[in-house]
């Protein structure tokens, strides 16, 4: 979380800055700041709360320098307040810092400036890092030859000394002309390259509408940011040459286009992501062999040894002997793998346990050979995930040193710490999400599950062919039918979410595939409208949730015929006879059976495997609706960041 640009070049420094802080107030929104260097002179603004609030002070001043850095800041160590906002500084004010991350032994080395005599203004664990540069920069001694400049060999001796994961800019008064930034662990920053002038930003979005050169610092990487150019070194002093790489990402995409929000834009832009998804990984030239396409229930197909109808891209190796599957993930993610359980274990016949990322990482499961694991991550940049698949990436190289390491991603964002860290990656692409609350990408998430539970499926031999070729048709099909949803209920569900203005607390209900969209649907809600609510297994709820309910209390009960269909009823039953409202996710053509809703929120009729990604769509609209006449900002919720990069 937090996000820091840097610009060093010929044009005005702050307006550069502050449109970049723009496209990353999405990774936290608590308060921002600034510093430039002008005349041997650092001048700052800081400003608590939003973006505008930085904006509005730099209106009133001049600030004419064209080096420096910035910061939008999610706040870790010190309440949200000025004082703790970024950037900090040394006690001559000299030196500038920004950073993203967490200094873990801050406090030690608080205690030895402090008692050197340094003071400290803020609560934050930054504000040690320029007192060390100060200190390193102020004794001749600790200076050493052949470095590429003084504030450089500062900040390198420094970088050395903080444990954590954390990226930092720093600028200094007496070094005017350079920017030196650094990056440890899971901490994401990328430089950006124009025509004389260079950037940094915590994420491309900041980058891409001055440049589409980038490079990505590794862990344990400094740059010194020069108007000449870029000079990339290891923590250990070794000189590394690194080459930009060019991006895809266009300007026009960090855009909210006619909609009011970015969240709603995304939930509209659905239909064609889930279409460019399959088409990018399903094999258009394939077709059923016809020997194998008839069968009858008691002579199903028999497996071809063909290829697969899906082109994942995949290492062999991941799939071969596999004996069990383990997901680790946080948030929407954790919910879309909840799915993937659902599937892999269904089509692929793969035992499969799905973790908090947070929690398998002090509690591992016992290692077993054989075993693929999956971190999934939209960002490809939560430090939870990325620390549990570190952890089994070291687990399998120990264990197993002659077996290929079986650790596969999915992220919607391929060149992410996450795309550096495992071999083989499921890209969702979705395009950038802009939104806090995922909903394009939890959607693309799903369709990757589904692509890799058939390929297994179709590798393990665990399906016949005609039904793959059924699912893979139902598939196809659901772009359509998500825009049906958008097209014919959008405005219906727009008016519907006034009803809500006053409530309190929601309670989703699902059982089986969809009992994660119960969890998803309840998630939404909370975090864009602030109104408590639950997911829940529906037949779980009469061993104790069931007391919470009363005729304040809505109920959604997402109703999909099906396996559990009856029984998700029967549970709305429950509900309904404790004075609940009852709002049913449910087929149209089965209104009449399901007339016990007091509501209707109607989706195109799939087959239950496949109504996940359909029943999803009504709940993203409902929460954002809710939020929306609520007067709330849907984009950035409060005390959230999209990306969180910290523990
Ligand atoms: C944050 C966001 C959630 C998101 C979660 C996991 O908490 O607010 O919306 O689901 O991170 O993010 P990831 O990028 O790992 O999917």
């Amino acid at each position: 979380m937090c996000g820091i640009v840097g610009y060093i070049g010929t044009q005005t420094a702050s307006e550069i800055l502050m449109a970049g802080l723009e496209k990353l107030e999405y990774r936290g929104y608590d308060s921002a700041g600034l510093a430039t260097v002008f005349d041997h002179q650092i001048y700052s603004i800081r400003a608590k709360g939003k973006l505008y609030n930085l904006r509005n002070k730099l209106a009133q001043i001049d600030m004419p320098a064209p080096i420096g850095i910035g910061h939008t800041r999610w706040a870790t160590h010190g309440k949200p307040e000025e004082h703790n906002a970024h950037p900090h500084f040394d006690s001559q004010q000299r030196v500038a810092v920004v950073q993203n991350g967490i200094i873990e032994n801050y406090r030690e080395l608080k205690d030895a400036l402090k008692a050197k005599g340094h003071t400290f203004t803020s609560e934050t664990d930054t504000e040690v890092i320029p007192h060390l540069i100060e200190e390193v920069l102020a004794d001749p001694r600790a200076q050493r030859p052949f470095t590429p400049s003084p504030l450089f060999d500062a900040v390198h001796q420094v970088v050395n000394r903080l444990k954590g994961a954390f990226a930092i800019a720093v600028i200094s008064a007496d070094h005017p002309n350079e920017i030196v930034i650094a990056r440890q662990g899971a901490a994401p920053l990328c430089i950006g390259f124009g025509q004389g002038e260079f950037f940094c930003a915590s994420d491309t979005p900041a980058l891409v509408s001055h440049t589409q050169a980038v490079l990505h610092l590794e862990s344990h990487e400094i740059a010194r940011l020069t108007h000449l150019g870029v000079e990339i070194y290891s923590f250990a002093g070794e000189r590394l040459n690194k080459i930009p790489r060019i991006l895809e990402v266009s300007a026009s995409l960090v855009d909210k286009h006619t909609f009011k929000h970015f969240m709603l834009k995304e939930i509209h832009e659905q239909p064609g992501v889930v279409r460019d998804c399959l088409q990018a990984y399903l094999r258009s030239d394939w077709e059923l062999e016809p020997a194998l396409a008839k069968t009858d229930a008691l002579h199903p197909a028999p497996i071809s040894s063909g290829q697969s109808p899906i082109q994942l891209g995949l290492d062999a190796a991941l799939y071969d002997n596999l004996a069990q599957v383990q997901i680790f993930a946080c948030g929407t993610s954790w919910h879309a793998s909840l799915i993937g359980k659902y599937l892999l274990e269904q089509l692929a016949d793969l035992p499969t346990v799905v973790q908090y990322a947070s929690e398998a990482r002090y509690a591992p499961a016992p290692w077993r050979p054989n075993t693929l694991t999956i971190g999934v991550t939209q960002s490809g940049e939560t430090a939870d995930t990325l620390a549990a698949l570190t952890m089994e990436l070291q687990r399998s190289q120990r264990e197993a040193a002659q077996s290929p390491v079986r650790l596969l991603g999915i992220t919607n964002r391929s060149e992410s710490s996450l795309g550096q860290l495992v071999p083989n990656l499921i890209d969702t692409r979705a395009g950038l999400e802009v939104g806090v609350a995922a909903t394009k990408t939890f959607v693309t998430q799903l369709i990757a599950f589904y692509l890799l539970a058939l390929d297994l499926a179709w590798k393990r031999r665990t399906l016949p062919q005609d039904r793959i070729q059924e699912i893979i048709n139902g598939l196809r099909q659901l772009p359509g039918k998500i825009e049906l949803i958008l097209n014919t209920q959008g405005e219906k569900i727009e008016e519907f979410a006034r009803e809500f203005n006053e409530t309190q607390d929601f309670i989703f209900l699902g059982r089986g595939i969809n009992f994660p969209i119960a969890l998803e649907g309840a998630l939404k809600l909370k975090e864009i409208s602030y109104i408590h609510a639950e997911g829940y297994p529906a037949g779980e709820m009469k061993h104790g949730p069931i007391a919470l309910l009363d005729e304040k209390v809505p109920v959604v009960a997402i109703a999909t015929p099906g396996s559990v269909y009856e029984k998700v009823l029967s549970n709305a039953q429950e509900a309904k006879a404790r004075d609940a409202r009852l709002i049913g996710i449910t087929p149209k053509e089965f209104s009449a059976e399901t007339d016990i809703f007091d509501d209707l929120l109607p989706v195109p009729l799939v087959e239950e495997l496949l109504s996940p990604i359909l029943n999803v769509i009504p709940l993203q609209l409902l929460s954002y609706y809710i939020a929306a006449h609520r007067g709330l900002d849907v984009d950035q919720p409060r005390n959230l960041a999209k990306s969180v990069t910290v523990e």
